[in-house]
This record gives C-alpha cells, structure tokens and sequence, in this order.
C-alpha cells in the first residue's frame, strides 16, 4: 500500500515539532458539552463548546466581531454570545440555521412560557379528545417508508400548533424540539446520519410517544435557555446567515472580524457526513426549501471531470497516489480542496489585520492515504497573508462519527476514521488582494 505524507508528531507519540503539538488538555474529556443551549438538537460532527471557549479565551481577548463561515448548530456563536461578543454565522444547511437561530436567540422567557402553557393544554385536550384538529399531513418523499401513521398524525397535530406561532424566536424554539422528535419517532437508524431505515423486527418493536418526546425536549431546551439567561442576560447578538462560504458574501465589508471559530467539514458529503441526508425530514416536515441537493451544494459538492492541482505539493502527492487507486476518488478529494482553498481567501478578507482565524480540522484518509487537511489549512491561510501560530492536536472523545468507515464503499471493508482533530490558528498579519 502506498503511504501517507510523513508525519512525524504523529508517528512519535506526543513528540512536540515547531507550533505542532498534542495536548490532552483541549481533550475536554470529562466536560459536560450540553450545558446551555448546547442541549438543543444533536448535529453531526458538532464543535466541543469548551473548545470554542478556550480559542475565544485565548485569541479573543479584545474582540467584538466573531464569524463562524460553517456554523453548523452555532456552538461558537453561543460562545462568543455569552462573552458578550457579537456574531456572525452562515451555513448552507437550513435546519443548522434554524437550530443556531434558536440557540442565540434573545427570546422573552415570558412570552415563551406562555406558549409553552398553551402547547401542553392543546396537547391534553387532543390526546383526550377535547378537541378534534384539522391537521395536514406534509407531502414528504416516502412518507409511509419513514414514519408510521400514527407517528405521521401526531407530527401533524404538533406542527399544527407550532405554524401558528406569531413571535419568531418561540416558533423558533418549538421547531428545534419538533424536528428532533421528527427524527427520533421516524424509523431511522438513529446511530446514523445517513438516511436508513430500521430493519422489520426494529420496526415492529418501535414505538414511540410522540406527544411525550416532544414535550420532553422543549422542557429540556427550557432548561437550556434558563441556563443561558442566568449566566449573562445582557448578551451580545448573533446573526445567522444564509450564503455560501465558496462565494462568499459582500454582506460581511473587509478586515470588520476579529476573530474566527469554525470547524469545516470534514469533506465532500457524499463521502463523510451527510448532512442534506441527515436534515432532509426534518428540512421536509418543517417546509423548509428542497434539502435533497443540498449535499451537492456544500464544499467539494461539484466534481470536474479532471483533477486539478491544489498547489500544495504535500496534499497534491498524495492526491496523486489517491488517482493511481481511483480517479474519481482523487477528482472528489482535489474538489474539496478547491473549495476550501476559495472559501478560506473569502474568509481570509473578512477579517482585520491581526485578528486570528481558528480552524479545527480533521485530516480524513481516502484510500488509505491520510489527507493533511491541518497542513493545507495553513498553506491556504498562509497564501492570504496570515502567519501560523500554533496546531494543537487534541484527542476526539465525545465527537459522534463513525469509528470505521468505508474507504472503498464496498459493504464490509472498512478502515479506521478520525480519532483526533487539529486546531489550527492563524494570525493575520497583511491583507493579500
Ligand atoms: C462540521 S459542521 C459544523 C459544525 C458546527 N461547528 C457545530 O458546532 O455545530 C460543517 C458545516 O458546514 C456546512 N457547509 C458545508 N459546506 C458549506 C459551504 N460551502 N458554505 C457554508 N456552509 C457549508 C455544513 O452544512 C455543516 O453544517
């Protein structure tokens, strides 16, 4: 087998070369990564709030501008809230948006708990049948494959409620707990994030309350928020944002960031987390825009027919090595990277001279081969002006990703998938055109 890029701290145990080093104590172990709104909504390959915290800690010290270019369900948005900063966040992914929205939402907990007094009365008086409601049913692709009726039914009775919603940060709220529990009562693997079904005998033993496990969750988000206004009530703002990080946007002028925290996927979504296929329910029963291209649309989402050279010679040999196995293999990789590269010169402008760019990146394998995503995020950033400061290689203790995926996608031959992730800070030092 062809090997991967020489790496010699990781091949030496914690031998610390240059900035580059391992340190156990961004592992965060044993920290509670729920606490605040962090409690709302799993996501696939969510950021560790503690270490959004620290990166903010430590690199944000004067800031008043964050920007988080994949801000996925906005951890480092809360974050850089509660430190009364202010937030930017896009993302290409409707239900990540809304479930950011809701975590940084200024929401009156008044107002709030009034709905929720409302949403349990509806809910007793149709489970008894006090009152009898209209509901539509959505025209979700293969409904019956995913949901029972009586699961379909009560989805329908909640959502029923929460359309009628007038203040925004409460529909808001009530969507995040609803899409959860669209998620959990459909006949999904839930230990995935592809879209796959349970088997006959699953399915047959499934059974679920959805009234409960809706009203469940939002106790449990309640909690959350209750959390969140008692550690700062006067927090900053954030502002979700719906562009993509490749095109960038005019929305955000040059050098107004001071800081930005953000962990990019790990690749194509095709080939590493799927997030249109983990979203689409949810994106469907909530009526929110066609997800099911959404996966093509996000970093290395349109593959050319030729490999193009990155321009970074330690990931374009392994690229190489990649397309003597598998061309289209090494295409997809090369198209990622294309991507990145465009989307870090977007990011690289938005922030000022001598603000830090704090990327946490995973170096997947493909084919075997190990991808120095950490090494090209530098390059990238080096290339737009910034100076490198420090990789920290922490250990992923609580991140939900595969252990094993399938390099070849071919059922049964798999290979070990990350087990560690860097942090890869930057500092800007000139503006490059
Ligand atoms: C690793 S996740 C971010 C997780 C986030 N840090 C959190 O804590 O929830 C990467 C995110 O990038 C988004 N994404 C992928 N390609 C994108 C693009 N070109 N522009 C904007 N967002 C993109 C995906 O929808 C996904 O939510």
């Amino acid at each position: 087998m062809l090997s991967s890029p020489t790496r010699p701290m990781e091949a030496k145990g914690d031998l610390i070369v240059g900035h580059t080093y391992v340190d156990e104590s961004w592992d965060f172990r044993y920290e509670n990564t729920k606490t605040l709104t962090h409690c709302f909504h799993s996501y696939p390959a969510v950021m560790i709030p503690c270490v959004a915290e620290r990166l903010i800690s430590e690199y944000g010290k004067h800031a008043s501008l964050l920007f988080d270019p994949y801000c996925g369900s906005g951890t480092s948005l809360v974050e850089a809230n509660m430190k009364n900063i202010a937030a930017i966040g896009t993302d290409l992914n409707p239900l990540a948006r809304l479930i950011a929205r809701a975590k940084t939402a200024n929401i009156n907990p008044q107002v709030l708990d009034l709905y929720l007094k409302d949403f349990a009365d509806y809910i007793f008086s149709v489970a008894f049948g006090m009152q009898s409601v209209n509901a539509v049913i959505p025209p979700v692709k293969n409904m019956d494959y995913w949901f029972s009726c009586s699961v379909q039914e009560q989805l329908a009775i909640i959502k029923h409620f929460i359309m009628r919603i007038e203040d925004e940060a409460v529909a808001d709220f009530f969507k995040v707990a609803f899409s959860e529990t669209v998620r959990e009562s459909s006949w999904t693997k839930n230990s995935e994030f592809k879209l796959l079904r349970m088997s006959a005998i699953q399915r047959e033993r499934f059974r679920q309350d959805v009234f409960s496990m809706v009203q469940c969750k939002l106790a449990r988000n309640r909690r959350g928020l209750k959390e969140m206004l008692e550690g700062n009530q006067q927090r900053a703002k954030s502002v979700i944002m719906d562009f993509n990080t490749v095109e960038g946007s005019h929305a955000i002028p040059r050098n107004s960031v001071d800081i930005v925290v953000t962990s990019p996927p790990y690749g194509d979504s095709r080939t590493t987390v799927a997030y249109g296929q983990f979203s689409r329910l949810s994106n469907e029963w909530l009526d929110i825009e066609d997800a099911s291209q959404l996966d093509n649309r996000m970093l290395g989402g349109r593959v050319s027919k030729e490999t193009q050279p990155v321009g970074f010679t330690l990931l374009d040999d392994v690229i190489v090595q990649i397309a003597q196995q598998d061309a289209k293999r090494a295409r997809e990789v090369a198209a990622f990277y294309a991507d990145y590269s465009c989307s870090i010169r977007n990011v690289a402008k938005t922030l000022k001279k001598g603000g830090y760019a704090c990327y946490v990146v995973g170096n997947r394998k493909v084919k075997g081969m190990v991808l120095p995503t950490d090494e090209t995020t530098r390059f990238f950033f080096e290339r737009q002006g910034f100076c490198h400061v420090k990789t920290v290689i922490r250990n992923i203790p609580n991140k939900r990703l595969p252990a094993r995926n399938s390099p070849t996608n071919q059922a049964g031959i798999t290979d070990t998938t990350m087990s560690r992730e860097y942090i890869v800070v930057m500092e800007k030092r000139e503006s490059v055109a």
